[in-house]
């Protein structure tokens, strides 16, 4: 069986950044799956720009060694690939000055004012106010336009604002797409079908039967030549105030009225609005920041993060463990206990529901029962998509009533034989479609800043450091007692 395709209208895709990482490692490899696919009609075309100086040829070769790299072997199809390529175009254009931008207009301009123009800005974000000034200022956007803005959107709640409010001044909200990619995962969408397409999970959604949340995000990589980016950052802004914040929600938010853009970002931004307050009084006891150490990574050694720097001091966390709470009727009283970092054990992200403990055992005297586990619910976005529910079950055969944990696996990926796209395809074709439901709003970003901002705040007043760990393990040790100290441990991946 194949996944339904949904064609989309033509399109022009103007990539900013267009010979940079972000487009080589993600944006190319999707639009290309997206392509063969058959989901992008004959006319679309896709435009790199950005400073360096390279023809509509020399953009193509860069293409096909970045599919050759980033695209599995048995998916490069040669017909395909040759007809991807031939959709290419390349401007060389300077974001702050005059360079490039008429050019770029001549060429938009052959496909008519009907055609849908997009700008997708995967450049630092000091360039995006530039560009989306160019893009209005110099008439390249028509009433067809939309604008793709990467992460970060600003580094705290001031500057979120400041760039939200420049960018609303050449675009209107509904052609504003923030990407967080996290929320384009085949397990995030899952997770709505999962709460809203069934009847049995609802009704169990809440304090009454949810003892705890854990979301893990976790990654074996160390700073992969971003640390210029990263060192300013760290992992409270890097991966806590989007993907992590966004998931937390996904989990949290009341049943929208409807799967439409407004319906969902309403009750997400309810849920942000809800998070209680992290500063000076309680940080300490809420949050553990480290910074890895020299260790191993995948059976090989590999540096601590200031050598990976390569220049002296920083106290910038590369982890970051948070108690978080949701002040609200449905989960009061549920921690979310939420922790990234880099270099991990693992690449592991997963969302763990465990549910309270039984009531009242009524094996608890019979002979080799054995104990019976929390009932947990574990939606693991990467690697190897799916969602598995733990239950007890009586191990099968003679030997009397033994109970066992196992988990009913509802990882489906497989037997519809689809491959799980990333999380970009299904997003860059959403931007064409205008279809706003998996982007975060303007005031969604701004109420996530504004629960991070006072955490930032408070590591500063109170000099709270960044404690080491090794490479290559779970973080450090307090982020473990972060979750002891309430009598619970993080979920161990099997
Ligand atoms: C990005 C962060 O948003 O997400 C990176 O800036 C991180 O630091 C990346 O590595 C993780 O994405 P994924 O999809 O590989 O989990």
């Amino acid at each position: 069986m194949s996944s339904q395709i949904i064609p989309v209208e033509p399109f022009d895709y103007v990539v900013f950044g267009g010979s940079g990482d972000l487009a080589e490692r993600k944006l190319l490899p999707a639009l290309y799956h997206r392509d063969h696919d058959g989901q992008i009609p004959e006319e679309a075309r896709i435009i790199g720009a950005s400073r360096s100086e390279l023809t509509d040829d020399e953009y193509r070769n860069f293409a096909r060694e970045a599919l050759t790299k980033h695209v599995r072997q048995e998916d490069i199809h040669e017909v395909s690939l040759e007809r991807f390529l031939g959709r290419l175009h390349y401007r060389s254009i300077d974001a702050q000055a005059d360079r490039g931008w008429d050019e770029l207009l001549t060429l938009l301009d052959e496909a008519g004012q009907e055609r849908i123009r997009a700008f997708y800005l995967a450049v630092g974000p000091s360039l995006f106010a530039p560009i989306a000034y160019n893009i209005s200022q110099k008439g390249l956007a028509n009433e067809h336009s939309r604008l793709v803005v990467e992460k970060p959107v600003g580094r705290d709640l001031e500057s979120a604002k400041a760039l939200n409010l420049t960018i609303g001044r050449h675009f209107r909200e509904h052609q504003i797409f923030r990407i967080d990619h996290y929320l384009g995962k085949e397990t995030v969408q899952n997770l709505m079908a999962l709460r809203f397409a069934n009847a049995l999970y609802e009704p169990v959604w809440n304090s009454t039967h949810v003892d705890h949340v854990q979301i893990t995000v976790a990654e074996s990589v160390g700073l992969e030549g971003r640390a210029g980016y990263y060192d300013k950052a760290g992992a409270l802004r890097d991966m806590v105030q989007n993907h992590i914040v966004q998931l937390l929600c996904l989990v949290a938010l009341e049943p929208p009225s409807a799967m439409n853009a407004d319906a969902l970002r309403d009750e997400k931004l309810k849920v942000l609005r809800a998070l209680k307050t992290i500063d000076a009084s309680n940080v300490e006891s809420r949050t553990v920041r480290g910074q890895y150490k020299a260790g191993a990574s995948n059976g090989s050694a590999v540096k601590s993060y200031l050598d990976d720097l390569g220049d002296g001091e920083s106290d910038t966390e590369t982890f970051v463990a948070i108690k978080a709470e949701i002040a609200n009727w449905r989960w009061a009283g549920v921690p979310f206990y939420l922790r990234t970092g880099k270099r991990l054990s693992q690449r592991m992200s997963e969302i763990v529901v465990t549910f309270r403990p039984i009531p009242h055992n009524i094996f608890e005297d019979v002979a080799g029962a054995g104990k019976v586990t929390q009932n947990q619910l574990v939606l693991r976005l990467q690697p190897d998509e799916g969602m598995k529910q733990w239950l007890m079950i009586k191990d099968p055969g003679p030997g009397g009533m033994r109970l066992k944990h196992v988990p009913l696996d509802m990882t489906f990926a497989e037997s519809f034989m689809v491959r799980n796209p990333d999380a970009y395809e299904r997003l860059l074709m959403d931007v064409i479609r205008g279809n706003q439901t998996l982007f975060m709003r303007r005031d969604e970003v701004e109420a996530a800043w504004d629960w991070i901002d006072p955490i930032l705040k408070a590591w500063d007043e109170k000099a709270v450091k960044s404690q080491g760990y090794t490479a290559g393990t779970w973080g450090p040790s307090s982020s473990i007692a972060l979750i002891e100290r309430d009598g619970r441990t993080w979920h161990e991946p099997d």
